[in-house]
């Protein structure tokens, strides 16, 4: 994770821009920020917290600088412990993105040498070991490239030298991207930071020098790298959340656009894509988190309708099936960032074994992107707020389609998409809204909470949880109807409340007795279903739409989750401990 700036600037604005180009990349990490300022001395400014509040003190030019901003692994969310770290000397200061797994022993040794280490990173090794070399090599490229050698794990960094005019950069795992424009050169760890028209995507294993010029060599053998420079396809205009208080609640309100558009998706992207479906000799999602949850859906879609198994392996996890993996095999993953590291490692996997690749990603210039065969791009448009919400629901709709089309019938998909579309403001409607503050209002001081269905409705308990607990931090679980007697149901007290999703499919009446076993126990029973209920102690109305219940069920779910952080006062764009793009393993 954290997000990493370079620039070189022809003026003396460049740890200004680096201000503003962290605040783009703030989705990557806010537990803290900081900006090194290149000179005669490296000047140093840190400070925890988020970059949005965040001004330079005190002598703030110079056309040399770095900055990050971070998501804690490595020792805790401090003022030390925020980037750039330094040598002893503070001769060199670094920015670092990803993991140096060796860093215990190379920490070890170098203290063994005299280093003396200030923060609890894995980040300091690295100054502290160029430091080192450079007390026996007089040339700094070759210093880096030494050090550079001495470690493992996945990682980009950039840093700069006191009294010299250059970034020095190195890609190995990590994503880095090189932007240029009239005044500037650039390097990052995201397009979002380089608003220049011209970039170049970096290869691993790149060692970068920017000075006048700048050069591209392998990390290995110092070979130069030539790199071609394309056109900069991301729209850099500014992004707002307009007439609404918060990204999140943007991105839900957003959903029943981009479930039409999703209606209009060409026919024969989507055929074709169905027909790699169809034709490989087993198919493999493979997928995080929130977008697991969508694959989760896509596996019930493709057996419901296809009549298609489709294997669904948490991304993180996919590297202990590579057995069953071969040049026939599709591997299907699916990423809004495109940039989840777990995620990349499956997709390296199946590179190694000659699988293809067919992404569904919201990003299409991310990483991911740009390691498939195919790349199928939700059209949801970037996603702001740290919790998934209209990617989440446009990946369904776009497997809905792809399930559809692999069973040849495409054109009803489409016009499923387009009732759902109208079907889904009615959720809007001013009446279901307030429902769902009063709802938010009754629970919020609720320790613990439950969210149980069968069927397309799993995968809605699972996100339902997921999103209640990552913005509102109430403990919540979310369970397949059927496995709550299995032992959580221990945890049900009086009170405790339950949402319990129905939908007027073939698992309505087992999940509505799962519900009275709940209730049986004292538990305060969410109805979300088109019609009420007896059982149910509240009522959530939804549209009846059985087939589409996995995306009509979750929408009210990321309201409700949304007014339980409003009312608990946590921020509902930038949760505690959590990031937008997570790049580490
Ligand atoms: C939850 C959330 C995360 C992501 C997960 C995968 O709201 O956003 O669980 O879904 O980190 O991210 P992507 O989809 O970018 O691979």
């Amino acid at each position: 994770m954290c997000g990493i700036i370079g620039i070189l600037s022809q003026k003396t604005d460049a740890p200004d821009q680096v201000v503003e180009a962290l605040k783009k990349l703030e989705y990557r990490g806010y537990d803290s920020w900081g900006v090194a300022i290149g000179g005669k001395y490296i000047k140093l400014q840190k400070n925890i917290g988020k970059i949005s509040q965040a001004v330079l003190v005190n002598d703030t030019t110079g056309n040399l600088a770095i900055g990050h901003t971070r998501w804690a692994t490595h020792g805790g969310v401090t003022q030390i412990n925020a980037h750039p770290h330094t040598d002893c000397l503070e001769k060199i200061a670094v920015v670092h993105n990803g993991i140096i797994e060796n860093f215990q022993e190379l920490k070890k040794d170098l203290e063994n040498f005299g280093h003396k280490f200030l923060s609890q990173t894995d980040t300091e090794v690295i100054p502290h070991l160029i430091e080192e070399e450079l007390r026996t090599e007089e040339d700094f490229k070759t210093a880096l490239v030494k050090s550079v050698a001495k470690l493992k794990g996945s990682y980009a960094f950039v840093l700069i030298r006191a009294n010299s005019n250059e970034l020095w950069a190195v890609a190995n795992g990590c994503p880095l991207v090189v932007g240029q424009s009239e005044n500037q050169l650039i390097i990052s760890s995201d397009i979002l930071a380089c608003k220049t028209k011209k970039v170049i995507y970096i290869p691993e294993e790149t060692l970068i020098h920017i000075a006048d010029e700048i050069e591209f060599s392998n990390l290995e053998t110092g070979k130069p790298k030539n790199l071609k420079w394309e056109e900069n396809k991301v729209e850099n205009h500014e992004i707002t959340p307009g007439k609404f208080k918060h990204f999140l609640e943007k991105e839900i309100y957003e959903q029943p656009e981009i479930i039409k558009k999703i209606s209009q998706m060409d026919v024969r992207e989507v055929e074709t894509n169905a027909a790699l479906i169809r034709h490989s000799f087993g198919t493999f999602f493979v997928a995080c988190g929130t977008s697991y949850h969508a694959a989760l859906a896509g596996e019930y879609l493709f057996s419901q309708i296809a009549k298609m198994h489709i294997n669904l392996i948490s991304a993180g996890e996919f590297a202990n099936f590579r057995h069953f993996i071969t040049d026939k095999t599709l591997l299907f993953p699916l990423s809004q960032s495109g940039e989840t590291a777990d995620v990349l490692e499956a997709a390296k996997v199946a590179v190694k074994c000659r699988a293809k690749i067919l992404s569904l990603v919201n990003n299409p210039n991310s990483t991911l992107a740009r390691l498939s065969d195919v790349v199928m791009v939700t059209p949801a448009g970037p996603e702001i707020a740290v919790l998934s919400t209209k990617a989440y629901t446009s990946q369904i709709a776009i497997l809905y389609l792809l399930a559809n089309a692999v069973a040849g019938d495409f054109a009803k998909a489409q016009c499923d998409l387009e009732n759902l579309s109208e079907m889904l403001k009615t959720i809007f409607e001013n009446e279901s809204v307030e429902k769902l503050k009063k709802l938010a209002k009754k629970i919020k001081n609720a320790t613990s909470l439950f969210t149980i269905g069968r069927g397309l409705n799993y995968a809605v308990a699972l996100e339902a949880a997921l999103k209640i607990k990552e913005v509102s931090y109430i403990h919540a679980e979310g369970f397949a109807g059927a496995d709550l007697k299995h032992g959580p149901i221990a945890l049900i007290e009086k009170d405790v409340p339950c949402i319990v999703l129905v939908s007027n499919d073939e698992n309505k009446e087992e999940i509505l007795s799962n519900a009275m076993e709940v209730r049986a126990r004292g538990g305060f029973i969410i109805g979300v279903a088109p019609e009420n209920n007896e059982i149910f102690d509240y009522h959530i109305k939804v549209p009846d739409f059985a087939e589409l219940s996995s995306i009509i069920n979750i929408v009210p779910m990321q309201l409700l989750s949304y007014y339980l952080a409003i009312a608990r006062e946590c921020d509902p764009d930038k949760p505690r401990n959590l990031a937008k793009s997570v790049t580490v393993k």
